[in-house]
Protein backbone atom coordinates (compact mmCIF):
# COMPACT_ATOMS: atom_id res chain seq x y z
CA UNK A 1 0.00 0.00 0.00
CA UNK A 2 1.58 3.09 -0.89
CA UNK A 3 0.71 6.86 0.56
CA UNK A 4 1.25 10.15 -0.58
CA UNK A 5 3.70 12.37 0.91
CA UNK A 6 1.49 15.41 0.70
CA UNK A 7 -1.53 16.35 2.25
CA UNK A 8 -3.80 18.89 0.14
CA UNK A 9 -1.53 22.36 -0.20
CA UNK A 10 -3.23 25.08 0.56
CA UNK A 11 -3.77 26.43 -2.85
CA UNK A 12 -5.84 23.74 -3.76
CA UNK A 13 -8.35 24.89 -0.72
CA UNK A 14 -11.63 26.80 -1.36
CA UNK A 15 -11.26 30.45 -0.33
CA UNK A 16 -13.91 30.00 2.40
CA UNK A 17 -11.50 27.38 4.13
CA UNK A 18 -8.76 29.62 4.23
CA UNK A 19 -10.53 32.32 5.33
CA UNK A 20 -11.90 29.83 7.84
CA UNK A 21 -8.46 29.26 8.92
CA UNK A 22 -6.65 32.42 9.19
CA UNK A 23 -9.33 33.42 11.51
CA UNK A 24 -8.58 30.75 13.60
CA UNK A 25 -4.72 31.17 13.40
CA UNK A 26 -4.86 35.02 14.17
CA UNK A 27 -7.40 34.48 17.80
CA UNK A 28 -4.97 31.31 18.97
CA UNK A 29 -2.18 33.87 17.90
CA UNK A 30 -3.80 36.47 20.25
CA UNK A 31 -4.82 33.50 22.81
CA UNK A 32 -0.92 32.87 22.74
CA UNK A 33 0.12 36.23 23.89
CA UNK A 34 -2.02 36.65 26.40
CA UNK A 35 -1.22 33.08 27.92
CA UNK A 36 2.48 34.46 27.96
CA UNK A 37 1.44 37.87 29.63
CA UNK A 38 -0.57 35.70 31.81
CA UNK A 39 2.70 33.46 32.60
CA UNK A 40 4.70 36.41 33.33
CA UNK A 41 2.72 38.34 35.43
CA UNK A 42 2.39 35.19 37.92
CA UNK A 43 5.66 34.16 38.26
CA UNK A 44 7.66 37.08 38.22
CA UNK A 45 9.39 38.79 40.66
CA UNK A 46 8.68 36.52 43.52
CA UNK A 47 12.74 35.85 43.75
CA UNK A 48 12.61 39.84 44.34
CA UNK A 49 14.27 40.88 41.00
CA UNK A 50 11.62 42.40 38.74
CA UNK A 51 12.50 39.76 35.67
CA UNK A 52 10.97 36.14 35.71
CA UNK A 53 13.95 34.01 36.32
CA UNK A 54 14.24 30.37 37.18
CA UNK A 55 14.34 30.88 40.38
CA UNK A 56 10.91 31.99 40.04
CA UNK A 57 9.68 28.91 38.30
CA UNK A 58 11.30 27.29 41.20
CA UNK A 59 9.57 29.31 44.01
CA UNK A 60 5.65 29.05 42.08
CA UNK A 61 6.64 25.22 42.08
CA UNK A 62 8.38 23.90 45.12
CA UNK A 63 8.80 26.96 47.29
CA UNK A 64 11.32 29.04 49.44
CA UNK A 65 13.29 28.28 51.93
CA UNK A 66 13.99 32.00 52.46
CA UNK A 67 10.56 33.23 52.19
CA UNK A 68 6.80 32.44 52.90
CA UNK A 69 4.16 32.35 50.11
CA UNK A 70 2.92 35.54 51.57
CA UNK A 71 6.17 37.59 50.76
CA UNK A 72 6.71 35.51 47.90
CA UNK A 73 2.97 36.93 46.78
CA UNK A 74 3.83 40.49 47.87
CA UNK A 75 6.97 40.76 45.47
CA UNK A 76 5.05 38.86 42.63
CA UNK A 77 1.59 38.27 41.53
CA UNK A 78 -0.13 40.92 44.55
CA UNK A 79 2.62 43.30 44.44
CA UNK A 80 0.05 45.37 42.27
CA UNK A 81 -2.94 45.41 44.98
CA UNK A 82 -1.39 47.24 47.27
CA UNK A 83 0.54 50.50 47.67
CA UNK A 84 4.38 49.75 47.94
CA UNK A 85 4.49 51.38 51.47
CA UNK A 86 1.50 49.03 52.78
CA UNK A 87 3.69 46.17 51.23
CA UNK A 88 6.92 47.29 53.05
CA UNK A 89 4.66 47.47 55.92
CA UNK A 90 3.20 43.93 55.48
CA UNK A 91 7.08 42.31 55.09
CA UNK A 92 8.56 43.58 57.95
CA UNK A 93 5.90 42.93 60.43
CA UNK A 94 6.45 39.08 58.86
CA UNK A 95 10.45 39.70 59.27
CA UNK A 96 9.47 40.84 62.73
CA UNK A 97 8.21 38.16 63.70
CA UNK A 98 4.07 38.23 62.80
CA UNK A 99 2.89 39.67 66.46
CA UNK A 100 -0.48 39.34 66.61
CA UNK A 101 -0.81 42.98 68.58
CA UNK A 102 0.46 44.46 65.72
CA UNK A 103 -1.59 42.72 63.05
CA UNK A 104 -4.88 44.09 65.37
CA UNK A 105 -2.90 47.49 65.58
CA UNK A 106 -2.02 48.49 62.20
CA UNK A 107 -1.63 45.20 59.54
CA UNK A 108 -5.34 43.90 59.66
CA UNK A 109 -6.83 47.06 58.00
CA UNK A 110 -4.38 46.69 55.14
CA UNK A 111 -5.55 43.39 54.19
CA UNK A 112 -9.62 44.46 54.74
CA UNK A 113 -8.84 47.27 52.64
CA UNK A 114 -6.95 45.90 49.63
CA UNK A 115 -6.99 41.98 49.86
CA UNK A 116 -10.63 40.81 51.38
CA UNK A 117 -12.45 41.31 48.50
CA UNK A 118 -10.65 38.73 46.78
CA UNK A 119 -9.40 36.84 49.74
CA UNK A 120 -12.32 36.13 52.17
CA UNK A 121 -13.84 32.66 53.76
CA UNK A 122 -16.87 32.53 50.55
CA UNK A 123 -13.86 31.93 48.03
CA UNK A 124 -12.82 28.24 48.36
CA UNK A 125 -10.43 28.65 45.60
CA UNK A 126 -7.82 31.22 47.56
CA UNK A 127 -6.95 31.72 50.93
CA UNK A 128 -8.81 33.81 53.42
CA UNK A 129 -6.84 37.01 54.83
CA UNK A 130 -9.78 38.16 57.30
CA UNK A 131 -8.60 36.75 60.39
CA UNK A 132 -4.83 36.61 61.75
CA UNK A 133 -5.48 32.66 62.08
CA UNK A 134 -5.67 32.46 58.73
CA UNK A 135 -3.15 35.06 57.54
CA UNK A 136 -0.58 32.90 59.65
CA UNK A 137 -1.43 30.41 57.66
CA UNK A 138 -0.02 31.88 54.50
CA UNK A 139 3.35 33.15 56.62
CA UNK A 140 4.07 29.69 57.08
CA UNK A 141 7.23 28.00 55.08
CA UNK A 142 6.50 28.20 51.55
CA UNK A 143 6.51 24.89 49.37
CA UNK A 144 5.19 25.99 46.44
CA UNK A 145 1.95 25.12 44.48
CA UNK A 146 -0.06 22.51 46.42
CA UNK A 147 -0.65 19.17 44.69
CA UNK A 148 -4.26 19.89 44.40
CA UNK A 149 -3.62 22.92 42.28
CA UNK A 150 -1.28 21.49 40.66
CA UNK A 151 -3.48 18.51 38.91
CA UNK A 152 -6.36 21.28 38.87
CA UNK A 153 -4.03 22.86 36.40
CA UNK A 154 -2.79 19.95 34.66
CA UNK A 155 -5.55 19.01 33.49
CA UNK A 156 -6.97 21.80 31.83
CA UNK A 157 -3.34 22.38 30.58
CA UNK A 158 -3.37 18.94 28.94
CA UNK A 159 -7.05 19.52 27.65
CA UNK A 160 -6.87 22.75 26.57
CA UNK A 161 -3.14 22.73 24.43
CA UNK A 162 -4.42 19.27 23.02
CA UNK A 163 -7.12 21.01 20.92
CA UNK A 164 -4.86 24.12 20.09
CA UNK A 165 -2.16 22.31 18.75
CA UNK A 166 -4.79 19.83 17.48
CA UNK A 167 -6.26 22.52 15.73
CA UNK A 168 -3.10 24.31 14.49
CA UNK A 169 -1.70 20.53 13.41
CA UNK A 170 -4.78 19.88 11.41
CA UNK A 171 -3.98 23.73 9.60
CA UNK A 172 -0.58 22.78 9.04
CA UNK A 173 -0.95 19.71 7.17
CA UNK A 174 -1.57 21.58 3.94
CA UNK A 175 1.62 23.55 3.72
CA UNK A 176 3.96 21.86 1.75
CA UNK A 177 7.45 20.66 3.37
CA UNK A 178 10.33 19.16 1.05
CA UNK A 179 10.92 16.77 3.91
CA UNK A 180 8.31 15.15 5.14
CA UNK A 181 9.97 13.75 8.97
CA UNK A 182 10.57 17.71 9.63
CA UNK A 183 6.88 18.21 9.39
CA UNK A 184 6.39 15.25 11.35
CA UNK A 185 9.03 16.43 13.36
CA UNK A 186 6.92 20.02 13.93
CA UNK A 187 3.72 18.58 14.44
CA UNK A 188 4.79 16.46 17.20
CA UNK A 189 6.49 18.53 19.18
CA UNK A 190 4.26 20.47 20.97
CA UNK A 191 2.83 17.26 22.37
CA UNK A 192 6.11 15.68 23.65
CA UNK A 193 6.63 19.13 25.05
CA UNK A 194 2.73 19.50 27.18
CA UNK A 195 4.03 16.26 28.44
CA UNK A 196 7.70 17.40 29.72
CA UNK A 197 6.11 20.36 31.17
CA UNK A 198 3.63 19.62 33.12
CA UNK A 199 5.82 16.03 34.06
CA UNK A 200 8.72 18.51 35.33
CA UNK A 201 6.33 20.67 37.54
CA UNK A 202 5.77 17.79 39.81
CA UNK A 203 9.71 17.04 39.43
CA UNK A 204 10.65 20.53 40.30
CA UNK A 205 9.06 20.18 43.73
CA UNK A 206 11.29 17.06 44.19
CA UNK A 207 14.20 18.60 42.09
CA UNK A 208 14.67 22.13 41.90
CA UNK A 209 16.90 22.22 38.59
CA UNK A 210 13.59 20.69 36.75
CA UNK A 211 12.74 24.03 36.47
CA UNK A 212 14.91 24.66 33.43
CA UNK A 213 12.90 21.86 31.77
CA UNK A 214 9.56 23.90 32.65
CA UNK A 215 11.06 26.84 30.82
CA UNK A 216 12.96 24.34 28.28
CA UNK A 217 9.52 22.87 27.35
CA UNK A 218 7.44 25.91 27.38
CA UNK A 219 10.46 27.69 25.34
CA UNK A 220 9.44 24.56 22.41
CA UNK A 221 6.09 24.39 22.68
CA UNK A 222 6.28 28.53 21.77
CA UNK A 223 8.81 27.47 19.04
CA UNK A 224 6.36 25.07 17.88
CA UNK A 225 3.49 27.06 17.63
CA UNK A 226 5.19 29.87 16.04
CA UNK A 227 6.82 27.76 12.80
CA UNK A 228 3.11 26.40 12.22
CA UNK A 229 1.64 29.85 12.44
CA UNK A 230 4.26 31.34 10.13
CA UNK A 231 4.41 28.57 8.10
CA UNK A 232 0.82 28.40 8.05
CA UNK A 233 -0.15 32.02 7.09
CA UNK A 234 2.28 32.40 4.55
CA UNK A 235 1.79 29.29 2.48
CA UNK A 236 -1.55 30.39 2.81
CA UNK A 237 -1.55 33.78 0.72
CA UNK A 238 1.60 34.32 -0.34
CA UNK A 239 3.59 30.92 -1.27
CA UNK A 240 3.36 29.40 -4.94
CA UNK A 241 3.65 25.09 -4.81
CA UNK A 242 7.07 24.75 -6.58
CA UNK A 243 6.03 23.33 -10.55
CA UNK A 244 8.07 19.84 -10.18
CA UNK A 245 5.92 19.29 -6.86
CA UNK A 246 2.76 20.50 -8.14
CA UNK A 247 2.58 17.86 -11.36
CA UNK A 248 3.63 15.08 -8.88
CA UNK A 249 1.08 15.83 -6.39
CA UNK A 250 -1.51 15.49 -9.43
CA UNK A 251 0.18 12.82 -10.90
CA UNK A 252 -0.29 10.78 -7.66
CA UNK A 253 -3.76 11.34 -6.96
CA UNK A 254 -4.50 10.97 -10.64
CA UNK A 255 -2.75 7.18 -10.35
CA UNK A 256 -4.64 6.85 -7.24
CA UNK A 257 -8.00 7.45 -8.51
CA UNK A 258 -10.19 4.99 -9.96
C1 LIG B 1 -8.58 41.02 42.57
C2 LIG B 1 -8.53 39.90 43.44
C3 LIG B 1 -7.35 39.82 44.42
C4 LIG B 1 -6.93 40.76 45.32
C5 LIG B 1 -7.51 42.14 45.58
C6 LIG B 1 -5.80 40.18 46.02
N1 LIG B 1 -5.55 38.92 45.55
FE1 LIG B 1 -4.15 37.61 46.27
N2 LIG B 1 -4.66 36.29 44.81
C7 LIG B 1 -5.65 36.45 43.87
C8 LIG B 1 -5.62 35.33 42.95
C9 LIG B 1 -6.58 35.13 41.77
C10 LIG B 1 -4.59 34.48 43.37
C11 LIG B 1 -4.14 33.17 42.76
C12 LIG B 1 -3.43 33.39 41.46
C13 LIG B 1 -1.96 33.35 41.55
O1 LIG B 1 -1.40 32.60 42.39
O2 LIG B 1 -1.32 34.06 40.77
C14 LIG B 1 -3.99 35.10 44.54
C15 LIG B 1 -2.95 34.56 45.27
C16 LIG B 1 -2.47 35.07 46.46
C17 LIG B 1 -1.54 34.40 47.34
C18 LIG B 1 -0.92 33.04 47.10
C19 LIG B 1 -1.92 32.00 47.53
C20 LIG B 1 -1.39 30.60 47.38
O3 LIG B 1 -2.08 29.70 47.87
O4 LIG B 1 -0.32 30.42 46.79
C21 LIG B 1 -1.33 35.22 48.41
C22 LIG B 1 -0.45 34.94 49.61
C23 LIG B 1 -2.09 36.42 48.16
N3 LIG B 1 -2.78 36.29 46.99
C24 LIG B 1 -2.10 37.53 49.01
C25 LIG B 1 -2.79 38.69 48.73
C26 LIG B 1 -2.67 39.90 49.53
C27 LIG B 1 -1.79 40.05 50.74
C28 LIG B 1 -3.51 40.82 48.95
C29 LIG B 1 -3.75 42.25 49.40
C30 LIG B 1 -2.59 43.09 49.42
C31 LIG B 1 -4.15 40.20 47.81
N4 LIG B 1 -3.67 38.93 47.72
C32 LIG B 1 -5.09 40.83 47.01
C33 LIG B 1 -6.57 37.51 43.81
C34 LIG B 1 -6.48 38.67 44.56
Amino acid sequence: MTHSRFSLHFSHLPLVQKTLYTCVLCVLGVGYLFAMIYVFASHHGRDGDDALSVQDIIIAYSGSSSGTKLESALRGPMSGMLAADENIRIIDWVGQGANKEAFESEIKTIFENRCITCHNSRNPHLPSLESYDEVKLVIEEDHGMNLFTLVRVSHIHLFGLTFIFFLMGVIFLHTYLRKEWLKIVIVATPFVAIILDIASWYMTKVYEPFAWVVIGSGALMGLSFAVQFFLSIYQMWFYKLPQEVEQTFYCSVIEKSP
